[in-house]
């Protein structure tokens, strides 16, 4: 998809989690590709306010690595939206060792991962992955697969 600009970048989000259909076996985990500026953080947060989580809060949590936050809302199936930020990692050992396992394990986790090629093998075979490709200035390209 081309997103002219970050309204419609937010409502691309917006459509996405409609879709969302979470799995019996284990958190629902999207993995966002894409160099810096590409727009990342800009889904992760329109996909947060979806679930009305104001991150301004969710900014990229480059030195929070893992931030985490309880859905009470009964209209929600997920219990807790868990935005990553793999920026600084290397291995999958390095998110291992934040109880990255106990996370994916729980099928009540919406998790999202910037940078999830820095985790390597730790990323489930079945996330959702969505490239961002900066275009121009107001332009991105948005790949789901
Ligand atoms: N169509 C668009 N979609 C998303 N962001 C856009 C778009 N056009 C311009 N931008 C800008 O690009 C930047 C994207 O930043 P961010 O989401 O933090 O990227 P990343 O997390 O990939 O590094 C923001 O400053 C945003 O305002
Ligand atoms: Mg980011």
């Amino acid at each position: 998809m081309i997103s002219k600009s970050l309204k419609e970048t937010k409502e691309i989000a917006r459509k996405f989690v409609k879709k969302v259909t979470p799995h019996t076996d284990g958190a629902f985990v999207i993995a966002l590709s894409g160099d810096l500026g590409s727009g990342k953080t800009t889904f992760a947060r329109a996909l947060a306010e979806t679930f009305d989580i104001h991150e301004r809060e969710v900014t990229s949590p480059t030195f929070v690595i893992i931030k985490s936050y309880d859905l009470d809302s009964k209209e929600f199936f997920f219990k807790k939206f868990i935005h990553v930020d793999a920026y600084r990692l290397e291995k999958a050992e390095e998110i291992e060792k934040l109880g990255w396992k106990t996370l994916i394990r729980d099928f009540g986790n919406l998790i999202l991962i910037e940078w999830p090629e820095n985790i390597g093998e730790a990323l489930p075979k079945n996330a959702v992955k969505i490239s961002f490709m900066f275009i121009d200035e107001n332009t991105r390209e948005i790949v789901f697969n």
